[in-house]
């Protein structure tokens, strides 16, 4: 990321963008256009009735539906989905709960620039239902992670991290809305600091 450059952010879902909102909110509290020339400029999903594309609009953002099912196997999904990220030249491409394993060609394609969330303090708990594999694992703390995407799921470097308890009675349900809250703080924070530090 360059100094005097336009650094334009764009965010990939595939449920309700909770955290595509907290990052879009926290782009406007805290001035990025001014202060990093950073802002985010589209939401793109794989599902056509995810409501947080709904959300999106309703901030004032460009949307784009693109359905993984119209497509014959992932190399030509990621495709597609390249053309449709890069039509707004991004200088970061943040996955907020975009629920699809992204082929080599694609993480190669954003090498540097492609960061994500995941529900669990990494490397522990790489995968799916990190809840309630916390859970059964007895973990008295869980957490969220936001790393760098590389070729190795759930392996990138780690930008930031929040832990929350474990507390007696947890279930997934309510563990994972306890992450979830932390999710909403660390996201926009760890952007903002990779924004600030590339600048
Ligand atoms: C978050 O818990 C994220 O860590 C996980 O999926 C959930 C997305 O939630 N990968 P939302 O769509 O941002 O509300």
């Amino acid at each position: 990321m360059r100094a005097g450059v336009n650094k334009n952010i764009v965010i990939l879902i595939s449920g309700s963008g909770s955290n595509m909102a907290a990052i879009v909110q926290a782009s406007r509290r805290q001035h990025w256009e001014e202060r990093h020339g950073a802002r985010v400029v589209a939401v793109l999903s794989n599902k056509p009735d995810a409501p947080g594309l709904s959300l999106a609009r309703e901030l004032g953002l460009a949307t784009t539906a693109l359905d993984h099912r119209g497509y014959p196997n992932r190399e030509a999904f990621d495709a597609a989905l390249i053309a449709a990220i890069d039509r707004h030249a991004p200088t970061l491409v943040v996955l907020a709960g975009f629920m699809r394993i992204l082929t080599s060609g694609f993480v190669a394609h954003y090498a540097g620039r492609l960061i994500n969330i995941h529900p669990s303090l990494l490397p522990a708990f790489t995968g799916l239902h990190t809840h309630q594999r916390a859970i059964d694992a007895g973990c008295c703390f869980a957490g969220c992670t936001v790393h760098r995407v590389t070729h190795d799921l759930d392996h990138g470097e780690i930008l930031d991290q929040a832990v929350v308890p474990v507390l007696p009675g947890d279930d997934a349900t309510t563990l994972s809305a306890r992450v979830l809250s932390q999710e909403h703080i660390v996201y926009p924070r760890a952007i903002e600091r990779l924004l600030a530090n590339e600048g």
